[in-house]
């Protein structure tokens, strides 16, 4: 049996640029799908996977992240005054244990690999999950848990997958497999390679941002030197697991992933899981079809 994951790294270092002006002053994990940030969503996965010690990988200018997580006693002691209980309990719901979530710097922009190695000395000799809270996936059941329920099958590492256009390869880690593994959720991988040209990638099936990795990928990541892009790549770091001879999984998940690092996927999401909403569902569905028959949309 694969050992216990209860840890899990964020990395929210990122400058976001692809959303300037706004990014310059929130962070980008913290700005909203409907009315919760984007982190939150991430942190949900998390939590309902088992995950008990949350590590955020972040920069300068995070502070807001930061203060999300805090508990805010003022604001929960003027609701509870107003008797607005619900809005108490959603309050309550995103409020973390004490001790639950650390904090690092990633002093410079070296990667995601980079990225993942500060967090080496929180994680010790575990296996741990990474989280790119961009990649928002909505399933019945999370992500995650569907990736653990697995992993305790498989040991090893464990990358969530996806089939994606070709010619999108040059925007994923992509995955070798062997042919004929068309269907099923698990695939055995036999390569990886960051961001390679459509012609250049090895199969359809990319990388998306939920990881179960073993601990020796920290390892691993002592040694990389930089890769694509000028930067030290987490998808070299696993696939050095390969050539070790330890394994690594592709877990084709069942849900709708949202690229919300793109302008258009995080209008995508917010239409969806606003649809998602009883309350907002047919206000925004009736607004929908109104406009997509060409009536004049509210100005
Ligand atoms: C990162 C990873 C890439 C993965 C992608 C998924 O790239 O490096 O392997 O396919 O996330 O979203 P990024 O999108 O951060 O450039």
């Amino acid at each position: 049996m694969a050992k216990k994951v209860t840890k899990a790294i964020f990395p929210v270092a990122g400058l976001g640029t692809r959303f300037l002006p706004a990014t310059k002053s929130v962070p980008k994990e913290i700005m909203t799908l409907v009315d919760r940030p984007l982190v939150q969503y991430a942190i949900d996965e998390a939590r309902a996977a088992g995950i008990k010690e949350f590590i955020f990988v972040t920069s300068r200018g995070k502070g807001a992240l930061e203060d999300y997580f805090d508990h805010s006693p003022v604001l929960e002691q003027e609701l509870r005054s107003k008797g607005k209980t619900e809005l108490m309990e959603i309050l309550k719901s995103t409020n973390m244990d004490s001790g639950a979530i650390a904090y690092i710097r990633q002093h410079k922009a070296l990667g995601l690999g980079h990225a993942v190695w500060c967090a080496r000395r929180l994680i010790g000799n575990e296996p741990f999950a990474v989280m790119l809270p961009d990649d928002v996936i909505a399933a019945d059941k999370p992500c995650l848990q569907q990736m653990i329920e697995a992993y305790n099958e498989t040991g090893g590492n464990m990358v969530a997958a996806m089939e994606v256009d070709p010619e999108k390869s040059s925007s994923y880690g992509m995955l070798d497999i062997d042919e004929g593994q068309t269907d099923g959720e698990l695939v055995k991988v036999k390569g990886m390679v960051e961001k390679p040209k459509a012609e250049d990638a090895p199969s359809n099936l990319a990388v998306i941002g939920r990881y179960i990795l073993s601990p020796n990928v920290l390892k691993n990541l002592n040694q990389l030197k930089s890769g694509s892009g000028g930067e030290i790549q987490l998808t070299d770091a696993i696939a050095a697991e390969l050539t070790q001879g330890n394994d690594v999984y592709g877990y084709r998940f069942k849900g709708q992933r949202f690229d919300c690092g793109s302008k258009s996927g995080f209008l995508q999401a917010t239409v969806s899981f606003g649809l998602a909403r009883e309350e907002l569902r047919d206000d925004l569905r009736a607004y929908l079809q109104d406009i997509m028959q060409g009536e004049t949309a509210a100005q």
